[in-house]
Formats: structure tokens, C-alpha cells, sequence
């Protein structure tokens, strides 16, 4: 499991808390920043984190922001990304049931750390249900 992790000012806390998570249940990531609480762009983070994704390298990305809104409307910019915006754990589970999100979205100021603990947890132990490919498939042709 390698998970690519990316947020502006905004997201950056809760985006420190997550990693401690993940470093102490071993379960390995990739930061790509921002690495400090300075004002930057939710738009150059959500394109590095969706290009990131869409090279292959990751089996998922964890985008924040403030809210989580802008960063993952500028995420999907990129072509093949789905990146959904999830504020619970069922949001969570469904993003990857019927969407196959290759992104979550997080709010820094909107979700606590237990709270995104508890939603990442519900999106990794999610599996996609290819009934809904036909779905993925039309978002796709879309992008053609
Ligand atoms: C930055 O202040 C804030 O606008 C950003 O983090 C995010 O919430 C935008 O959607």
C-alpha cells in the first residue's frame, strides 16, 4: 500500500496528524507538501497530488485543504482523476464502491483527526464494485 498525501496551509495540520497515523501503523507515503503553515495555492497542490496519482505510482492520494473543496476541484482538473470530497465514513466507503476514487479529499479546518482516521480507514477497507464500471466508463468518455 503506498498512499501520496498533498495539502495547502489550510489542510496542513490535520495532514501532519495523518501521517503520524500512518507512521505508527507503518503504512507507508509520499508527501508532497506543502511543509509548513505559510499561505500557498490549494491549485498547485491539488494538480501535483492528481498528477502524482495519475502516474501509477500510488494506489491513492489524500488531498487537504481548508474545507477540502478547492483542492479537490482542482485535483479533478487532471484527466483520469476522481478525486471525491468525503466528510464521513460512509462518504468514504462509497467513494470507493461506486466512484473507485483514486483520491479523497479532506477538510483541515472541517474534520477532525479522528474523524479523518476513521474515514481513511473506511476507504481502505472499501473495494470497488465493478457493477458500476459502466458509470466510470461514461465519466471517461467525457474527458475525450
Ligand atoms: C485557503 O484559505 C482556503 O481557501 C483553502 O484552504 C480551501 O479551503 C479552499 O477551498
Amino acid at each position: 500500500m503506498s498512499i501520496v498525501i498533498a495539502s495547502d496551509h489550510g489542510g496542513f495540520e490535520l495532514k501532519e496528524q495523518i501521517k503520524a497515523y500512518f507512521d505508527s501503523k507503518k503504512i507507508e507515503y509520499v508527501d508532497l507538501g506543502t511543509h509548513s503553515r505559510d499561505s500557498v495555492d490549494y491549485p498547485d497542490f491539488g494538480s501535483k497530488i492528481g498528477e502524482a496519482v495519475i502516474s501509477g505510482s500510488y494506489d491513492f492520494g489524500i488531498a487537504l485543504c481548508g474545507t477540502g473543496i478547492g483542492i479537490s476541484i482542482a485535483a479533478n482538473k487532471i484527466k483520469g482523476v476522481r478525486a471525491a470530497l468525503v466528510y464521513d465514513e460512509n462518504t468514504a466507503r462509497l467513494a470507493k464502491e461506486h466512484n473507485n476514487a483514486n483520491i479523497i479529499a479532506l477538510g483541515g479546518r472541517t474534520t477532525t483527526r479522528e474523524k479523518a482516521i476513521a474515514i481513511i480507514d473506511s476507504f481502505m477497507g472499501a473495494t470497488f464494485e465493478a457493477r458500476h464500471q459502466t458509470r466510470i466508463n461514461k465519466i471517461n468518455q467525457i474527458e475525450e
